[in-house]
């Protein structure tokens, strides 16, 4: 899959990306990331990219021309943009499992007050994070890669463990635990040192509800 992401704000890409999962991804080519500072599509001597808004109002925002320019240039046919604005569809993992089938994401990450609305005309999905506002699009649009390229098929060393997690079936995940079989007083569960998988699987998938209910019923409904 090949990701771009436009920011103002390159150097916050570096570091958060290049380990873990991530690292694998890009190292092994299942990724090909590349992050485009939004200054590189100005043309004046500032490379400014944002203005005051009509009507007036605090902050600045993102101009039209830069963004156009840039997702004209970065952009083909079996691209799909994606805003990231706190105004979007909220993330989860089924987004994220619709994304990870695209052949080329490329994320615009706002800033300031945000954009000048006729960016809107560009993208095809605006997704937000969570009901909060963050001070850029950076860290939305890190968190929104990390998830998409962990189900990247060939990045996690079983592809059954991005199948068996929360959000998943509709329910979170159910508990585990490792070595030792006692620890601090605290045992663990008789049935999964049984050997027997048929008992492990409906226990598993009992605690999975249990727990779902208690924490998040409203993925139940
Ligand atoms: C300070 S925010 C702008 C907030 C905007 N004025 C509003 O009230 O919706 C600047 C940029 O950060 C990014 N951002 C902030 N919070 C976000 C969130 N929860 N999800 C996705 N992007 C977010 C967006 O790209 C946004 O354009």
């Amino acid at each position: 899959m090949k990701i771009d992401v436009l920011t103002l704000f390159p150097e916050m890409f570096v570091g958060p990306l290049d380990f873990s999962m991530v690292k694998r991804a890009r190292d092994s080519g299942i990724l090909n990331l590349r992050v485009v500072n939004l200054r590189d599509y100005t043309h004046d001597r500032h490379k400014t990219v944002d203005d005051k808004p009509f009507g007036g109002g605090p902050g600045m925002l993102l101009k039209p021309e830069p963004i156009f320019e840039a997702v004209e240039n970065l952009a083909n046919a079996t691209t799909r943009v994606i805003m990231l604005t706190p105004t979007g569809r909220k993330f989860d993992q089924q987004l994220a499992r619709e994304l990870a089938q695209q052949e080329h994401l490329l994320f615009l990450c706002g800033a300031y007050e945000g954009f000048d609305e006729r960016v809107r005309t560009l993208v095809q999905d605006e997704v937000s994070i969570g009901d909060y506002v963050l001070t850029n699009g950076a860290l939305p649009a890190m968190v929104v890669i990390d998830a998409v390229t962990r189900l990247l098929p060939g990045v996690l060393g079983d592809d059954q463990s991005s199948q068996d997690e929360s959000f998943s079936h509709g329910t979170l995940e159910y508990s585990h635990y490792t070595r030792p079989a006692e620890f601090r007083g605290m045992r663990v569960p008789d049935v999964l040192l049984s050997g027997n998988h048929a008992e492990i699987e409906k226990w598993r998938r009992e605690q999975a509800k249990l727990r779902t209910e208690e924490r998040r019923p409203d993925l139940l409904e």
